[in-house]
């Protein structure tokens, strides 16, 4: 009794002084300004980061189409769309939920939205044709250069009737769809022609079905190969057009393709390249908010992936390191812990609107307040409370990563060296051990390694490099957390 008191007592403690010592609205803006630092094309007056400047100025050039905008994936110069297409879909989700806590930062998180949809708009501008690259990669990643300086190959990359690529152009439908949910009220006829937009290139996806990773083998893979195949960017894409356009086709397409394309694998991941555990949980607010009960199944699928979090859950695998960060293996690890603790929080806000809860199996329920216990302890975990006492967001708190790979925060500025830095030229602020000279502000790094450690080193790519889908559904959880501390 008296240790249990003692547990007890230390229990509160350590949560009471966990919960005073985070600043989320700080993070909050931080998250939102690292998607200026990730810009390509002409940066408008009002860029933030001013250590960037305009790049890639003729993108599409080389296929007589206008390409410039969009964002650089991570800490290379290549616009991947697959990638981007993720990104812009859960910063819009992030919107579409919790934009009502973003208070201030809500503007700069609608230009986040609207740099990658104006892209995608671009992408997608020709009929039957999808622009889904810009940059060769091995060309790129051969060489450390500013992308101010950027001289490798601007390598043109599409999809069309005769080379499918359901997977990157379902993502792009999904965008498409979920962005015009953003500014349907904001901006009715950008949403339009978002969503119209939306629809046509899911039709094109879904009429001429294949793998971009198989018609554009070469140059996807392995950077952004779909391992998983295309059927769950099908479904992805269908539930956001029906969560935007509420026409009855969509709906029908999920419950006619629910079988074929997958949607029971109740395989519990959420990336870039797995969209499942997303598709149930989306599916399920449909379940418990619009008691769309034909959809029940998705409810079942999304309650076995929450229960696969819990710790103390006879369904849980996914795994926690020491230190308490959910961990996947297979490199940037926190692309999982933010995509998944977004999961966590999205599906415990459907659940306390329609007062429900999941039994997980032993003595172990999954209630709303318990998800969001998870969600925010990863949260905090980003932020500074784990092992290495420091923030993995650059720019907050007072330690966080000084050496993350990203070619434009480890070369010196146009600024501070206006003269050009060649490819090879660059390998020496590569190698420097020194820190970056440009605070990337916002970004958060693949995170620290199974056992909690990290070393901080430009070369360890898979722990120091930041991605735009690490960020996405951060901007969602950071935005709830302070709103409700
Ligand atoms: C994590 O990094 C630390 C320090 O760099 C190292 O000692 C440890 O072996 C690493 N753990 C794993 C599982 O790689």
């Amino acid at each position: 009794m008296a240790l249990r008191l003692l547990l007890l007592c230390f229990l509160a403690i350590s949560l009471a002084t966990s919960e005073a010592s985070h600043d989320y609205g700080d993070a909050l803006k931080k998250c939102i300004t690292f998607f200026e630092g990730q810009r390509s094309g002409k940066l408008p007056s009002n860029q933030r980061l001013t250590w960037r400047r305009d790049s890639a100025l003729k993108d599409g050039s080389a296929a007589h189409v206008d390409l410039t905008g969009g964002y650089y994936d991570a800490g290379d110069n290549v616009k991947f769309g697959f990638p981007m297409a993720f990104t812009a879909t859960l910063l819009s989700w992030s919107v579409i939920d919790f934009g009502k806590s973003m208070g201030s930062e809500l503007e700069h998180a609608l230009s986040a939205v609207r740099w990658a949809t104006d892209y995608l708009l671009k992408a997608s501008a020709t009929p039957g044709v999808l622009y889904v690259q810009v940059g060769d990669a091995f060309s790129d990643h051969n060489c450390w250069e500013r992308p101010e300086d950027m001289d490798t190959l601007r390598t043109v990359y599409k999809v069309d009737k005769d080379h499918p690529g359901s997977d990157v152009a379902g993502e792009t439908a999904a965008a498409l769809a979920a962005a015009s949910i953003v500014f349907r009220e904001r901006d009715p006829a950008y949403a339009r022609l978002l969503l119209d937009r939306a629809m046509s290139v899911f039709e094109f996806a879904d009429k001429h079905r294949g793998a971009y990773s198989k018609s554009l083998n070469s140059a996807v893979c392995p950077f952004y190969c779909d391992f998983n195949g295309y059927q769950d960017e099908l479904l992805w894409a269908a539930a956001w057009l029906h969560k935007a356009s509420k026409q009855r086709a969509y709906r029908e397409y999920i419950k006619t393709n629910e079988k074929v394309l997958g949607a029971d694998d109740t395989i519990n991941e959420f990336g870039w390249d797995n969209k499942h555990a997303g598709i149930n949980v989306l599916i399920s607010k449909e379940v418990m908010i619009g008691k769309a009960y034909y959809l029940e199944s998705f409810k079942l699928n999304a309650d076995t992936f929450i229960c696969s979090l819990l710790p103390g859950s006879s369904h849980r695998q996914i795994d926690y390191s020491p230190g308490g960060l959910i961990f996947k293996t297979g490199g940037s690890n926190m692309q999982h812990v933010t995509a998944l603790s977004f999961l966590l929080l999205a599906y415990s806000n459907y659940m306390s609107h329609s007062n429900q809860h999941v039994p997980c199996g032993g003595d172990v329920t999954a209630t709303p307040a318990r998800l969001k216990q998870i969600a925010k302890r990863q949260v905090d975990y980003i932020l500074g409370d784990n092992p290495m006492r420091m923030s993995y967001m650059v720019g907050y708190g007072e330690r966080f990563p000084r050496r993350i790979h990203h070619r434009a925060s480890s070369l010196p500025s146009l600024t501070s060296h206006p003269a050009r830095i060649g490819c090879k030229a660059g390998t020496r602020y590569y190698l420097a051990p020194g820190p970056n000279p440009n605070l990337l502000v916002g970004a958060v790094v693949g995170g620290p390694n199974r056992t909690d450690s990290f070393p901080d080193s430009r070369q360890i790519f898979q722990l120091s490099e930041p991605t735009t889908y690490i960020n996405a559904p951060l901007v969602g959880l950071l935005a709830y957390f302070w709103a409700h501390p």
